[in-house]
């Protein structure tokens, strides 16, 4: 084995980089719970791309045979209805694990510096993953697949003199059809992967570049031994890849019991409307994307007023756009002299509280029809949600902070 490691490494760089990435890579010794989901996403996106690999053997990007070649999956493909029910659960929770990871960097502000670009590449990440969840959405053709395309497509018409050219370029065509398939379909299986792959590289390029960031928020890299090791640093491995182990297990445990026990859970990862053959005539009472996309489809709806010459859809569109791509200027936005929500004072904490309830709000709210009572609560929820962004640069500035300590505690 010795000899045979010395040839390899005289070639290729193997045991310089299990060095580099792994066994020499020291981590804080603090990390907690919410540390386990950058290793759970990395864990789903194997998954997704393995059973992914598996249906497209079978099905058919056809609109005449799509439906049907997802039943026959379900029915008569040896093992086919685990290989869909896996990529259907694992798409879902690779939106919980997501949410919890980019709510861990909130915690402990991780995207502070030096870590704005292991952020912003999260960020282009988050954006690819749910490019990648509404173009696969499309594919089975049921009737909230075409209609949720339908929906979100022609938001694009809302952009002022480009928008109907451009919306009918997305789609290939006047409606969401067969070219559209056709190219949600490569999209999803060739494109987007292809890109999610190259930033999750990056991502963690970046971040070995700069070392993790922990609970406490203070660099380890400041106090090192002789050898230059930090002291409260730990090997990766083997500390915690046996850490993310146990993870995994609880994972694929909650995994399990859902592929097994509760693949649609309730009609919150495989929607009732989408039992039912795309139907160009009939519109679903409730056209709603899945779960993980209703705080944003939340915010465009909230939007109900026109403001002098813009129209009440165009602002929704803008609105959903800013919600999502404010969270790109977090790294510039807090002005706080510490990291992590032990030391901030109660202004943070109070607007990443109100924050966290708005966006569940938001998400619970985007399910439901946008009237009465539901439509004011989404509005009021919008207000925090917008507020936590905008006032940030002073409640982090005039929040009364604690000093931090000088090692991880
Ligand atoms: C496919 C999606 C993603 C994968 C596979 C992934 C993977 C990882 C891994 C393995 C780590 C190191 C372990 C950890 O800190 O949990 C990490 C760290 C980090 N990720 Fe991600 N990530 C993804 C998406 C995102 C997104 C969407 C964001 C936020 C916008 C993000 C922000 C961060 C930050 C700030 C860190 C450093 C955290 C710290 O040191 O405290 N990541 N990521």
């Amino acid at each position: 084995m010795e000899k045979l490691l010395t040839w390899i490494d005289a070639r290729f760089p193997l045991t310089k980089v299990w060095n580099e990435h792994l066994a020499k890579y020291y981590a804080p010794k603090n990390f907690n719970f919410w540390y386990y989901f950058g290793s759970l996403a990395l864990l789903v996106l194997v998954m997704q791309i393995v059973t992914g690999i598996f249906l497209a053997m079978h099905y058919k990007p056809d609109t005449e045979r799509a439906f049907a070649s997802v039943e026959y999956i379900m029915r008569d493909v040896p093992w086919g209805w685990l290989l869909r029910y896996m990529h259907s659960t694992g798409a879902s929770l690779f939106f919980v694990a997501i949410y919890l990871h980019m709510f861990r960097a909130l915690l402990y502000g991780s995207y502070r510096a030096p870590r704005e670009l292991v952020w912003l590449l999260g960020m282009v990440l988050f954006v690819a993953l749910m490019a990648e969840s509404f173009t696969g959405y499309l594919l089975p053709w049921g009737n909230m697949s075409y209609w949720g395309a339908q929906v979100i497509i022609s938001l694009f018409g809302a952009i002022p003199l480009i928008g109907d050219g451009l919306a009918e370029w997305i789609r290939g065509d006047f409606v969401v059809s067969d070219a559209t398939l056709n190219r949600f379909y490569s999209f999803h299986i060739v494109a987007i992967p292809l890109v999610i792959i190259g930033l999750v590289y990056m991502h963690i390029v970046a971040l070995h570049r700069v070392g993790s960031n922990n609970p406490d928020g203070i660099e380890i890299k400041k106090n090192k031994d002789k050898d230059g090791v930090p002291l409260d640093g730990i090997p990766f491995h083997p500390y915690y890849s046996v850490k993310d182990m146990v993870g995994v297990t609880v994972f694929l445990m909650i995994f399990s019991a859902i592929v097994f026990f509760a693949p649609e859970l309730g009609g919150w990862f495989l929607e009732h409307d989408n039992f039912v053959p795309a139907n160009i005539l009939q519109t679903p009472p409730e056209i709603v994307p899945l779960w993980y996309l209703t705080p944003f489809y939340s915010i465009l709806r909230a939007v109900t007023i026109d403001i002098g010459p813009v129209p009440a859809k165009l602002l929704g569109v803008l609105s959903m756009g800013s919600a999502i791509g404010l969270f790109f200027f977090l790294p510039w936005l807090d002005r706080s002299p510490v990291r992590s929500i032990r030391y901030r004072g109660w202004m943070y904490k109070t607007a990443l509280s109100l924050f966290a309830i708005s966006f569940v709000m938001l998400g619970y709210l985007g399910t439901q029809r946008p009237e009465g009572p539901n439509l004011i609560l989404a509005q009021i929820a919008f207000v925090i949600y917008f507020a936590f962004f905008l006032l940030m640069p002073w409640y982090t500035k005039y929040d009364k902070t604690k000093p931090e300590p000088d090692r991880v505690t």
